[in-house]
């Protein structure tokens, strides 16, 4: 069998989107499909402004612009995610320091945001992994007393809800992908959401090369200007079609996804397969804490209170990375695409070169080596998920 490790969800919809765009001749940013996705997005998120970009890596970048971060100032951030999430710190000239994550959840640990505030640290950019969502509370808590702005690295949360509130939605700026692995797919694209009025300002300005274009297309002034630094980041009008017609399906995406998830917690969690207990620490088994993660072979994703997820990930913790990479192996061998996560940061030579680690990172370097993520998308048939259980299950019983 060969079952790819994710696949958009396209149909007769995508298709007749893009067909529209091109009949109506209508492809450049902000046309009538772009202003569609903003409504849509706002009733969705529940924000006040929302922008359509380029993508998640550059509404992020618009984000530090509109923020107006600068060399000699700090940002927090994970070591545990992509570049885009430090890269757009670097590109104004600021310092990413690199926080630990949670064991549990793989989101940035809330109590080592505290150990790494200085009198430097202008914010905060949180990830909130697998869509599962951070500590929202307690992050926005620490933000306040500091004084820092939130930016949600929402790439992987669109349509996943924390405490009744939609992820992306929480923080200053918020910041959506729709690249071709995400959940809702475009190809290449995001959007930007905030509920500041000043920062959409901004955010508008410099999305539109530092001009005040969009006021112009609303007829509040004659002429538009040169007003700031600014970039390019307007989505196609052609790509917002996409997403307006994958929008639509988000129920079903979600749906679907949480489907395939509750299949592999069902037939991949604890069994017990000896009464011998030194064998018994080697047995699959679904972790509930961090102590129990410890005595079992994989720790199958925990759902943090409070949250509803949207699946993006579903991610394996072995107990050790030697396990892991067998794992991997036999999987891939077997015609399973199974996949490894960010190399961390702080390890990586621009990580070392722009960032600050300020201490250890013992919970980020023990995911790295220990995390697999099993193929998740809608549209997986019976056969390919029973192949994935099978061989998985397989694998796990020659470790005991
Ligand atoms: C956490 C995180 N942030 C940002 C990005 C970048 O998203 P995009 O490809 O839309 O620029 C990704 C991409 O996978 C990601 O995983």
């Amino acid at each position: 069998m060969n079952i790819p490790f994710t696949k958009p969800f396209w149909g007769k919809e995508e298709e007749k989107a893009v067909v529209q765009s091109v009949r109506n001749r209508h492809a450049s940013g902000d046309g009538p499909q772009s202003k569609l996705l903003i409504e849509n997005l706002k009733k969705l998120t529940g924000a006040k402004y929302v922008f359509p970009v380029t993508s998640c890596t550059h509404g992020l970048e618009l984000a530090m612009l509109a923020l107006g971060i600068g060399p000699g100032d700090e940002v927090i951030l994970p070591s545990f995610t992509m570049t885009s999430t430090a890269n757009c710190v670097v590109l104004r000239g600021g310092t990413p320091v690199f926080a630990d994550i949670e064991d549990t959840y793989f989101c940035i640990d809330p109590v080592d945001i505290e150990k790494k505030i200085t009198k430097k640290t202008r914010g905060i950019i949180i990830v909130h992994y697998a869509g599962m969502g951070c500590r929202m509370e307690e992050i926005t808590k620490i933000a306040k007393k500091h004084k820092l702005f939130v930016v949600e690295d929402a790439a992987h949360a669109i349509g996943a809800i924390y405490l009744g509130k939609s992820l992306g939605n929480w923080g200053d700026i918020g910041v959506y992908s729709f690249h071709g692995t995400k959940n809702v797919a475009c190809g290449e694209g995001g959007a930007v959401l905030t509920n500041n009025s000043d920062l959409s300002k901004k955010l508008e300005i410099y999305r539109a090369n530092g001009t005040n274009r969009n006021a112009f297309l609303r007829g509040k002034v004659a002429k538009y200007h040169w007003l700031d630094v600014g970039s390019s980041y307007f989505l196609s009008d052609m790509l917002a079609a996409v997403v307006n017609a994958q929008l639509a399906k988000l129920p079903v995406i979600n749906r679907q996804r949480t489907k395939v998830a509750s299949y592999y917690t069902k037939n991949l969690s604890f069994r017990p397969l000896s009464r011998n207990p030194l064998r018994n620490t080697l047995i699959p088994g679904q972790a509930r804490d961090d102590k129990e993660t410890r005595k079992s072979l994989i720790a199958l994703p925990s759902i943090p209170n409070g949250s509803k997820p949207n699946w993006h990930i579903y991610a394996l913790r072995f107990f050790s990375g030697e396990h892991a990479d067998i794992f991997l192996q036999q999987m891939r061998a077997a015609g399973v695409e199974v996949s490894r996560h960010y190399v961390p940061l702080h390890s990586a030579p621009a990580g070392r070169k722009f960032g600050k680690k300020a201490g250890k990172l013992p919970v980020t370097d023990q995911v790295y080596e220990t995390l697999v993520r099993l193929p998740i998308y809608p549209g997986m048939k019976k056969k390919e998920l029973s192949f994935i259980v099978t061989s998985a299950q397989k694998i796990l019983r020659s470790f005991v």
